[in-house]
């Protein structure tokens, strides 16, 4: 059935840092994958306890010909180990082994992998090169694409990164095969967020196929891929660095964030947050009278059916607010939310506390 998934290359136009994601199946077994990427003395496979034992001697197999030296470091699993601490693990290994400015860092994981990774990537010897070999859904239509990394600090969710791109992402839709379905459900958010914010036919056709993605049918994860790849690219393609346009991709990340936060990290996925952040947020739009009040609903049942909570936990209103404020969208203390200005459209502006603070007591638990 695999052999009918065309391989397909996603290109993000970015002048000198510009790269292809590559889509397909049993990618991580082919040369073509990993044909025209730089040859060093040194490479570095970051991956993690749950990832590493299943992909990175197939990985390693494949590089073997290309680095004198293939070397890895095996990281905690988890949001949790998103710090500083793990972050070091990988500087330790590349300076104990003596590794050079051309060394090529694989980052071999989902998204925590891949933005520990990345920024790490970035900041070794101020910069080496690198690829993304994203193992989730997550990491396929979002994290591994763009050029974001990031650490969580105990007082903010990704709160010290860097934007630095890779040379090229790789997405093997079979690698999906052995993540957790909750895992994949997380996935699902990020891949129905590009709905809203910019094109409402893909939120027609994730509603047509929300089963045969949950059930892993490798035809509609290449769709759902390749065109949320798409969209992220456009957007990425003219707003790098995020003055502007791409905060639209945090759709559903305000509240999201704080949820993830406020409960500590890896209670919630990101992508868990991220669907309930979503139905907030479009609440929001709704109430500040800029989307029809039939998306809230609609997200809600749609978030249902991937399998994502659609109810908030209980957090003190302050402790919301607070989290809110520290939001890198945030500017002089004023919290700024994306909003569906008409499906398919995005836009970002601040809300009224109270008009916020209804939101969340309408999307939460009760205490
Ligand atoms: P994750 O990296 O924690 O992976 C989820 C779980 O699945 C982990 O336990 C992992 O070990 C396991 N796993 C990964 N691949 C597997 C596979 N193929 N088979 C079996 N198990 C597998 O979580 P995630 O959802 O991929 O990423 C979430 C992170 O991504 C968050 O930290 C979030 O902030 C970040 N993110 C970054 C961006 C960006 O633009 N850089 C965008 C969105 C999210
Ligand atoms: N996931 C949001 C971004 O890449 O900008």
């Amino acid at each position: 059935m695999n052999a009918a998934i065309a391989t397909t290359q996603v290109p993000i136009a970015l002048g000198d840092r510009s790269y292809d994601i590559h889509i397909g199946c049993g990618l991580l077994g082919q040369a073509a994958s990993w044909a025209g990427l730089p040859a060093s003395n040194e490479a570095l496979i970051v991956t993690n306890t749950a990832v590493g034992p299943l992909y990175a001697d197939r990985l390693a197999a494949q590089l073997g010909g290309r680095h004198r030296r293939l070397l890895q470091v095996v990281l905690p699993d988890g949001e949790q180990h998103k710090n500083a601490a793990t972050l070091e693990l990988i500087y330790d290994k590349l300076l104990a082994e003596g590794c050079d400015r051309k060394t090529v860092i694989y980052a071999l994981g989902g998204g925590v992998v891949g933005d520990m990774a990345g920024f790490a990537a970035a900041c070794y010897m101020r910069g080496v090169p690198f690829v993304q070999v994203a193992t989730t859904l997550l990491a396929q239509v979002d994290s591994s694409v763009g050029g974001k990394t990031a650490i969580n600090h105990p007082l903010g969710k990704n709160m010290i990164g860097a934007f630095y791109q890779p040379l090229r992402v790789i997405c093997d839709l079979d690698l999906l095969d052995t993540l957790p379905a909750r895992e994949l459900s997380a996935g699902l958010a990020e891949i129905i967020k590009y709905g809203p914010i910019a094109d409402s036919s893909l939120l027609d056709w994730i509603e047509d196929h929300v089963d045969a993605l949950r059930g892993g049918d490798k035809a509609a994860l290449a769709h759902a891929v390749r065109r949320s790849c798409e969209i992220k690219a456009a957007v990425v393609g003219q707003d790098e660095r995020e003055g502007g346009l791409r905060a639209i991709l945090n759709f559903g990340h305000t509240f999201g964030h704080a949820i993830e936060a406020g409960l500590g990290y890896g209670s919630w996925l990101h992508g868990e947050a991220v669907g309930c952040g979503m139905v907030m947020a479009a609440d929001l739009s709704v109430r500040l009278g800029l989307a029809d009040a039939a998306l809230v609903p609609r997200l809600q049942r749609l978030c249902q059916r991937a399998g994502l909570p659609v109810l908030a936990p209980a957090l003190p209103m302050s402790r919301w607010m607070s989290l809110m404020r520290g939001d890198k969208k945030s500017e002089a203390g004023e919290i700024r939310f994306v909003l569906i200005d008409g499906l398919g459209r995005a836009l970002i502006r601040p809300a009224p506390d109270a008009l916020v603070a209804s939101v969340i007591a309408a999307h939460s638990v009760a205490a």
